[in-house]
């Protein structure tokens, strides 16, 4: 059985207060309603993390970052460094999404040392892939993924693996209301699957859990989660509202 997942990224919305607010009815609703299917994680901004990672603590969900530096430490002014995320609370990091890979030009060989940085420090890893639409129009989506995965992630032993979780988000589908078919999302998930069955074998691949991530509201959730492929989402408008997030863990 592979682990269910459903983690909201906040993105950069809400202030301190605001969020330490919201995780606090986030954490209060799963403890009088534990998800019984899916884990669920809360990536917040780094200034939240410290804060959201102690309501969480003696809860039943966990916290987040949404990135974190390609270096260790030292004088890189303005970054995070995982080690700093891990030593929050926080157990997940997200590294690779399309608004950092496109407003922050991050290349595959510099989410390739975050991610490697990362779990080193003992946080599990959200890595994102996915197309932009013109790629997908030029039937080009799979080769895309393909190469976001050999460059990025493939590079490190299997044995890491396990504590890496793949979000497959069309970067189409962020935010614009746009959902990938099911057909669509179940045929790239199976493609990554595929992928990791050629370079780590059989039991990377069918252990894996593989977010989907694009638009993943309550009324598109329950279809997309009951694809084969498909273990959970990557949420992120939907995860700033209690009832649509809880709804769309509720669909797992
Ligand atoms: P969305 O974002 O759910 O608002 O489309 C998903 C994501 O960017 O992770």
């Amino acid at each position: 059985m592979r682990k269910k997942i459903v983690a909201g990224n906040w993105k950069m919305n809400m202030n301190l207060e605001e969020g330490i607010k919201f995780a606090g009815s986030v954490n209060n609703y799963f403890k009088e309603k534990p998800s019984e299917k899916a884990e669920v994680v809360l990536c917040t901004p780094f200034i939240h993390l410290a804060g959201v990672s102690e309501i969480l603590r003696n809860g039943k969900i966990s916290a987040g970052a949404q990135n974190c530096a390609s270096e260790a430490s030292g004088a890189y002014t303005g970054e995070v460094s995982a080690m700093m995320v891990k030593s929050t609370g926080a157990e997940y990091v997200i590294i690779g999404h399309s608004e950092r890979r496109t407003y922050y030009h991050e290349t595959d060989s510099e989410l390739n040392k975050k991610t490697a940085l990362a779990l080193a420090a003992g946080l599990k890893v959200i890595f994102c892939c996915g197309e932009v639409k013109e790629e997908r129009e030029a039937g080009k989506h799979t080769e895309v993924v393909k190469r976001q995965l050999t460059d990025g992630l493939f590079s490190l032993p299997a044995e890491s693996m396990a504590n890496v979780v793949i979000a497959y988000e069309p970067v189409w589908a962020i935010g614009t209301g746009l959902t990938a078919t099911p057909q669509q999302a179940q045929e790239m998930h199976h493609y990554i699957r595929s992928l990791l069955n050629e370079k780590f074998g059989e039991d990377c691949a069918a252990t894996m859990t593989i977010l989907y991530g694009g638009s993943c509201k309550p009324s598109n959730a329950a279809e997309l989660f009951s694809l084969p492929d498909v273990d959970g989402g990557l949420i992120g408008g939907a995860s700033l509202k209690l009832e649509d997030f809880t709804a769309i863990v509720e669909a797992v």
